[in-house]
């Protein structure tokens, strides 16, 4: 479709809940946007969104999808309920843009990939952080080779608490739930991973521990062109959301830091240039992404090429969460092949 200079995409979100709403706001702020209808079979949820940034309420997300004034969609209900509902917008013709993970089952996410690769819209995948304009920042500045060809890419990423138990036990565990955002970083620098070496930590949650999942990982990738991407998480950090990036080469490094709610800085007899806290929410640290990846996805459904990471980052990222676990349980590397 192209409506670059005429009518709004008009958007059918599916599902209302923590990051659903994310997404409502931004359609709302979006310029050439609007939300249509918005999809959740907890009504009362839907019905909130819709007051505050418009379209209509419905509990069936196929409604919402199969809608006749409808031009694309937002997936942002639970990760099981993800495949069904692409393959069901792609059989309707709508471009849509999907919460990561695809799925936590790479047969089922396999299942759906002849189709989401011949598919005739855009299928984009909501791996946020590729839209931080700090990490965008770097990222551009180490292909224009700044610091020459990327030799070690080191990811820092720390919650500041765990989720809560509920959560945790259908997460996935933490490499599909938590590093798969860290996996697409990385493949963002380093596409062609051939293998992966993790080790998963219990170190403060007899919780986590319980439901034998990890509260701690570092994990390294090896690149097809020799270079290094070592990944650390953690499900708690006191100092907030702790979120860097850092990037070396023969010709140097770039980093970012992490982002806090104001410059100011106190200095005293006790201490020297002191700051607040890192941001602590996600959805507060990732606002500026968030709200890119809309307008990256936006242009799309108007026709231009896209930007966004695609069906296929998503499986790669899942193959890789896989790899990973793989890894962790049995104490070995694990080759990987993206390209089959
Ligand atoms: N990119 C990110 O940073 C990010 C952040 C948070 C969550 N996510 C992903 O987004 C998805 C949703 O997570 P959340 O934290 O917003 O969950 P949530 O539980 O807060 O919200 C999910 C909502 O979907 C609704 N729902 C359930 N089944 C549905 C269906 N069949 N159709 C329509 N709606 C349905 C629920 O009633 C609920 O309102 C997950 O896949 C998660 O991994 C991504």
């Amino acid at each position: 479709m192209d409506t670059r200079h005429s009518q709004p995409v008009r958007i059918a979100l599916i599902g209302s809940g923590r990051i659903g709403q994310v997404h409502a706001a931004n359609v709302d702020r979006a310029r050439g946007a609007a939300l249509q209808v918005v999809a959740d079979p907890v009504l009362p949820g839907a019905q909130a969104v819709t007051a505050r940034h418009g379209g209509r309420a419905v509990t069936d997300a196929l409604d919402a999808v199969h809608a006749d004034d409808v031009d694309a969609v937002v997936i942002a209900s639970p990760t099981p309920t993800h495949v069904d509902l692409i393959g069901a917008c792609l059989d309707a013709g709508r471009p849509v843009l999907c919460e990561k993970p695809v799925d936590l089952d790479i047969t089922r996410v396999d299942g759906l990939r002849a189709r989401a690769r011949t598919a005739a819209v855009p299928v984009a995948l909501g791996f946020n952080r590729r839209f931080d304009p700090h990490f965008a920042e770097l990222h551009r500045r180490v292909t224009a080779g700044e610091v020459g060809p990327l030799e070690q890419l080191v990811i820092t990423s720390r919650d500041p608490e765990p989720a809560p138990a509920e959560y945790l036990r259908v997460s996935g565990g933490i490499f599909r739930d938590m590093t798969i955002h860290d996996l697409d970083t990385a493949r963002w620098f380093v596409p062609d991973v051939v293998a992966v070496t993790a080790v998963g930590l219990r170190q403060f949650s007899d919780v986590i521990a319980g439901l034998d999942d990890y509260d701690g990982a570092v994990v390294t990738l090896q690149g097809a062109g020799g270079e290094s991407v070592t990944i650390i998480n953690s499900r708690h950090c006191a100092a907030g959301y702790d979120q860097r990036l850092e990037a070396t080469g023969p010709s140097g490094t770039l980093s970012v830091g992490n982002v806090t709610d104001t410059l100011v800085r106190s200095s005293t007899a006790a201490s020297g240039d002191a700051g607040p806290a890192f941001q602590r929410p996600f959805l507060e640290r990732y606002r500026q992404a968030y709200a890119a990846e809309l307008e990256a996805f936006l242009d799309a459904v108007r026709g231009a090429p896209l930007t966004c990471p695609g069906f296929e980052d998503g499986r790669a990222a899942l193959l890789l969460a896989d790899a990973a676990e793989t890894s962790a349980r049995d104490g070995r590397t694990v080759a990987v092949d993206l390209s089959a």
